[in-house]
């Protein structure tokens, strides 16, 4: 690992400070499937958890180190031979085992935590290292809240673990304490003080407290640093740890600092919403790069800059974090560029409407709701004697559906193909999915559903449900809405809605 100054080694720690948070907990089986695609995703270390901590924490580190075969797995002691040897344990199926050992560094750690000096502090560190290396020969140490030990005394003790045969060194900030320059600075310091630093990797590992874990995860990097440890979504202690998808893609838009990792940002998207889920840990709208809203528009002025060249108001491509597109939100901002842009969406011809009358009527209905959604647009468009640039070809004639506990749920389904009627039967996990796997064999299209909404219109159990949905075939998106007093046909409803856009 240590060649290249400018590759990145990526840690993860989702599965360990993002698991200590409370409410975060993870089975065995749901950290090995967020491990699995933590190695699709191209991450270099995993660190899988802290073995003596609990019997759970064991098999964990046990049972990753079984089902990961890339990324190297990583499990976390304190310096004192019983975490250590059984982490050993913990790790022996691993393919590319690391150690990850350590004790605080600075004087406030020393002095209230440990009850100690920096000489006997510095020699329980070195000591950890020496064992931990007699079973295993990648040992990364960390010299705890280290954003506020004594600089020169840090150097002496980095200085001493890797002489002790440590691979790497991890320099957290532990408290979230130090702004970019102060961090920057230490890794330099360090960089330019400790005698054998090119012996080992340094890395670093911030906390979010004030809000500047990323930017001091890059200027260390500015000044050094080459593996960076995160997590995804940024969960982790307190205010959270770096986010791991901050730190890739600030390094692949910013390619004038000269570093890269072995990141696929692709997998962003869907990793982010199955870490929140599984951990229970809702993503903020505005969270960089994998919040709701961080590629959708709703100001006029964005808008038409947005539909005319995206990067006018992109400064990354939605696609190369997951995202299939920007969205354009039509709110009582939005313009008549946007406006438009959704009626052509939704399959209206737009050399045939009087766009300045939709637009007034599109105000007053959008003055009083936060949101315009595609069935406002259809009740608005209703009056409007517009045709619509495609014809139902395909239309439900018959749709029964069998379900309830313990039946499988099953649907009939009968279309209607341009007069040819078409009958299938299917089951499925509900009866939606029953229902549009039915469709799917009758159509014989591979259709990929991408959004899927369903809404009351009033909200009581007779109401009306109103259904959205996106789906994608041949590379295009399609959307499609449908409502019905029953959800089964409305999702029916909106999907051949979607479908009849390309059959
Ligand atoms: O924040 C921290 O200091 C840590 C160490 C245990 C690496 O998580
Ligand atoms: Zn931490």
């Amino acid at each position: 690992m240590l060649h290249d100054p400018n590759r990145i080694y990526i840690f993860d720690t989702t599965l360990r400070d993002g698991e200590q948070v409370p409410g975060c907990q993870l089975t065995t089986s749901e950290k090995i499937e967020i491990a699995l695609r933590l190695e699709a995703l191209g991450v270099d270390v995993i660190e899988a958890g802290f073995p003596i901590s609990s019997p759970g924490d064991f098999e964990s580190v046990v049972a990753l180190s079984k089902a990961v075969r890339e990324p190297i797995i990583c499990a976390l002691t304190r310096a004192n031979t019983k975490d250590i040897d059984c982490a050993v344990e913990s790790l022996k199926h691993a393919k590319r085992p690391r150690i990850h050992t350590g004790i605080g560094s600075s004087d406030m750690h020393i002095k209230y935590k440990f009850n100690s000096t920096r000489e006997d502090i510095l020699q329980r560190g070195v000591d950890a290292v020496k064992y931990a290396k007699r079973f295993v020969e990648d040992i990364e140490f960390y010299a705890e809240d280290a954003g506020r030990a004594d600089d020169a005394f840090l150097a002496q003790m980095v200085e001493a673990v890797i002489a002790a045969g440590a691979t790497v060194v991890n320099i957290p900030d532990t408290n979230g304490y130090c702004l970019p320059d102060q961090y920057g600075a230490k890794i330099k310091y360090l960089m330019d003080h400790v005698k054998n630093i090119d012996q080992a990797i340094i890395s670093v590992h911030c906390h979010n407290d004030l809000g500047l874990a990323t930017a001091n995860t890059i200027a260390g990097i500015q000044n050094g640093a080459r593996q960076a440890e995160c997590t995804i979504n940024g969960i982790g202690e307190r205010a959270g740890n770096t986010a791991l998808e901050e730190v890739a893609m600030i390094l692949k838009t910013h390619q004038a600092l000269g570093k890269y990792t072995n990141i696929n940002s692709k997998h962003f998207y869907e990793l982010s919403g199955m870490v929140s889920r599984m951990m229970r840990m809702p993503v903020q709208p505005n969270k960089a790069i994998v919040g709701k809203n961080a590629f959708a528009h709703s100001s006029g002025i964005h808008q038409d800059g947005v539909l005319k060249h995206r990067e006018t108001y992109e400064i990354m491509n939605p696609e190369d974090v997951g995202i299939d597109q920007s969205s354009i939100i039509l709110t009582a901002r939005s313009g008549r560029h946007a406006l438009k842009h959704h009626l052509e969406r939704l399959g209206y011809v737009l050399e045939k409407i009087n766009i300045d009358d939709v637009y007034e009527r599109f105000l007053v209905v959008a003055d009083s709701k936060k949101e315009i959604k595609d069935d406002d647009l259809l009740a608005l468009m209703s009056g409007e004697g517009s045709e619509r640039n495609y014809k139902a070809g395909v239309t439900v004639k018959l749709l029964q559906v069998m379900c309830g506990d313990p039946l499988v749920p099953t649907s009939i389904v009968r279309l209607d193909i341009r007069g040819e009627m078409k009958e299938a039967v299917s089951s499925g996990n509900g009866p939606v999915d029953a229902t549009i796997k039915a469709i799917n064999s009758i159509i014989e299209k591979e259709v990929d559903i991408k959004d899927f909404h369903i809404d009351a219109i009033h909200g009581g159990s007779n109401d009306v449900s109103k259904v959205n949905m996106r789906i994608k075939y041949d590379g295009k998106h399609y959307n499609g809405y449908g409502f019905s007093t029953d959800i089964v046909a409305a999702s029916a409803n909106a999907y051949l809605d979607a479908v009849n856009k390309f059959i």
